[in-house]
């Protein structure tokens, strides 16, 4: 290890207003009479992908001491999940320990075959596979590891919390308040919470919802303590499904837009928003800002499979 958990934290997330400068804005062609500009927080880390470096932030910040030696975080996910990616490269960072409790116990002896799990391992994550059954008592489970670590930081699914919703306030900036509408993929509602809670007034946020969650408006009103974000089903088949027509319609927007994008979140958003252009659902002349929330690690394409 480089250094103390606590200070490799403080320089990972040094200059916060630089990391935010950084993040480019960039405009993208619609055929429709409104303005749409991409947020690249995917480059704001290379494996602490998008709204989930702001996430943690807090999360972490509040949890380390200055004299910890080895801290331990622990949280949940399935196994596509971009949350466990990026806690366990946050812990290779800060040299914590890390470790997934992840959904589906078939996965125990074929988890190397999933390129979200083995990059986690990579960083040093250790696993513990749970029944589907037992996954959803997630409260039972969390008791469960504070026994047995109880110095461990053990937090959420998706990393949603109090915690993470203020640490989205730093998704935006100088850059973004002159927009009419602020567009993010929606999971756990964590990430639209904090946009929605820090937007300026009179900005509208919308979320486009990929899990079919009939709790999310009431989770987001929760977080955020407004009761006007618009959330939108552009869930296309259900959480984590896409076919071969969707995922060349994600191949056409990326190759429009000369960004990447992937099927499970920001590629849900931007089908689900430019079939709301067309129905011109935001008004003419309207300047919309969509975040791209990153989650590229878990799709590797086949070309790149060997
Ligand atoms: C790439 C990506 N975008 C968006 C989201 C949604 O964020 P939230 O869970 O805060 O709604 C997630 C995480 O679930 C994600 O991994």
């Amino acid at each position: 290890m480089k250094g103390r958990p606590f200070d490799l934290f403080e320089k990972l997330y040094a200059d916060i207003d630089g990391r935010r400068a950084r993040t480019p804005i960039v405009e993208v062609p619609t055929d429709a009479d409104i303005r749409l500009f991409v947020k690249r927080e995917d480059l704001i880390h290379k494996e602490i992908s998008g709204n989930k470096y702001w996430k943690l932030f807090f999360n972490i910040k509040e949890f380390l001491t200055a004299d910890m030696t080895e801290p331990m975080l622990i949280t949940f996910g399935g196994a596509y999940s971009n949350h466990i990616a990026a806690v366990a490269a946050l812990g290779r960072e800060i040299g914590a320990k890390t470790v997934g409790v992840i959904r589906g116990d078939e996965l125990r002896d074929k988890w190397q075959a999933n390129p979200t799990l083995a990059k986690a391992a990579e960083n040093g994550m250790a696993f513990r596979f749970v029944a589907r059954d037992e996954y959803r008592d997630k409260e039972k489970l969390a008791a469960e590891l504070r026994e047995e670590f109880p110095d461990a930081l053990i937090f959420p699914e998706g990393g949603t919390n109090d915690q993470a919703v203020r640490g989205v306030q730093f998704m935006l900036d100088e850059r973004t308040k002159d927009f009419d509408y602020m567009c993010c993929p929606v999971g756990t509602g964590g990430t639209v919470a904090g946009i929605a809670k820090f937007a300026e007034a009179g900005q509208k946020v919308v979320g486009f919802k990929v899990v079919r969650d009939g709790s999310l408006a009431e989770t987001v009103f929760r977080l955020s303590g407004k009761d006007d974000t618009e959330l939108i089903d552009a869930s296309f088949g259900g959480y984590g499904k896409f076919d071969e027509e969707h995922l060349d319609a994600v191949e056409r927007m990326s190759e429009r837009f000369g960004i990447p994008l992937e099927p499970i979140y920001t590629g849900k958003m931007f089908r689900k928003l430019l079939e709301l252009t067309g129905e011109e659902y935001f008004p003419p002349g309207s300047k919309v800002l969509a975040f791209h929330t990153g989650g590229l690690q878990g799709f590797v394409k086949t070309e790149n499979k060997e």
